[in-house]
């Protein structure tokens, strides 16, 4: 007697059969509403489109030159670091404003806990900055001390603004710390903090460790965001 096969099943993932469905019934996908507005937006930010014409990896690669043409914070030939620096974009402002892609030029050492492509005239050290081998290891890297440290580091939201807050907070003690131990004297450091009462502690240390030190939202940076800008300038070393 034939035995009768027995029909092959396969198994499919939901979102694979919705993608069918939708391609057979030519509904589009939904967004979500928060996604609509974070789409919308993006299509019509200046800094955006400013970025992709000018080949930056990020429209904060403006904040930074905002920074640098308010505080003249770069020279030709100085030794950066830049924490938290993926995708690239203030990487790739300090390597240009130091002249670190030219031969003689500047060196530029991009940090960052999330990979970051090559960037021609930086090196790229791939490491957490909270955990304790990081600042040895970055001091193996650098050929001796660097004139200026840049902190853009961020947390992932949680979506609790005081937690955030508390969150890139404990980012910028870090940052400073290190800056500490790495800056020349009259070196720089620039830091982004949540503007929510936390940053009160840091000021006031920055001020013990540098000879001037300012706030700064610089344009780019979105209203609607507490994020500000700390620029610590004549390291005492
Ligand atoms: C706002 S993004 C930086 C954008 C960057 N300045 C640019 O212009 O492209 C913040 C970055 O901080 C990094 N970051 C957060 N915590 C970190 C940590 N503990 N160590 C190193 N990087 C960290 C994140 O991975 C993220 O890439």
């Amino acid at each position: 007697m034939s035995q009768r096969k027995k029909p092959k099943t396969t198994v499919r993932s939901k979102s694979s059969r919705n993608k069918q469905q939708r391609q057979q019934t030519g509904v589009k996908k939904k967004w979500k509403p928060s996604s609509k507005r974070w789409l919308s937006r993006q299509a019509k930010d200046i800094y955006v489109q400013a970025a992709q014409r000018e080949g930056y990896r990020s429209r904060a690669a403006y904040k930074l030159i905002e920074l640098d043409d308010k505080f003249r914070i770069f020279k030709p030939g100085q030794s950066v670091i830049d924490l938290g620096a993926a995708p690239g974009g203030w990487t790739q402002v300090a390597v240009s404003r130091v002249h670190a892609d030219t031969p003689g030029g500047g060196q530029v050492l991009a940090v960052d806990v999330k990979s970051l492509d090559p960037i021609h005239g930086a090196s790229i050290s791939n490491r957490d900055i909270l955990e304790e081998n990081t600042v040895g290891e970055i001091h193996d890297i650098l050929k001796g001390d660097a004139d200026v440290v840049l902190s853009d580091m961020a947390a992932s939201s949680t979506g609790h603004r005081k937690t955030d807050a508390l969150r890139v907070m404990t980012l910028c003690e870090a940052a400073l710390e290190f800056a500490n131990t790495v800056l020349s004297p009259g070196g720089c450091f620039v830091v982004k903090v949540l503007k929510v009462g936390a940053e009160v502690e840091l000021v006031k240390r920055l001020k013990q460790d540098f000879s001037s030190v300012r706030h700064a939202k610089p344009p780019a940076s979105r209203k609607d965001s507490s994020e500000s800008y700390i620029v610590a300038m004549g390291f005492r070393g």
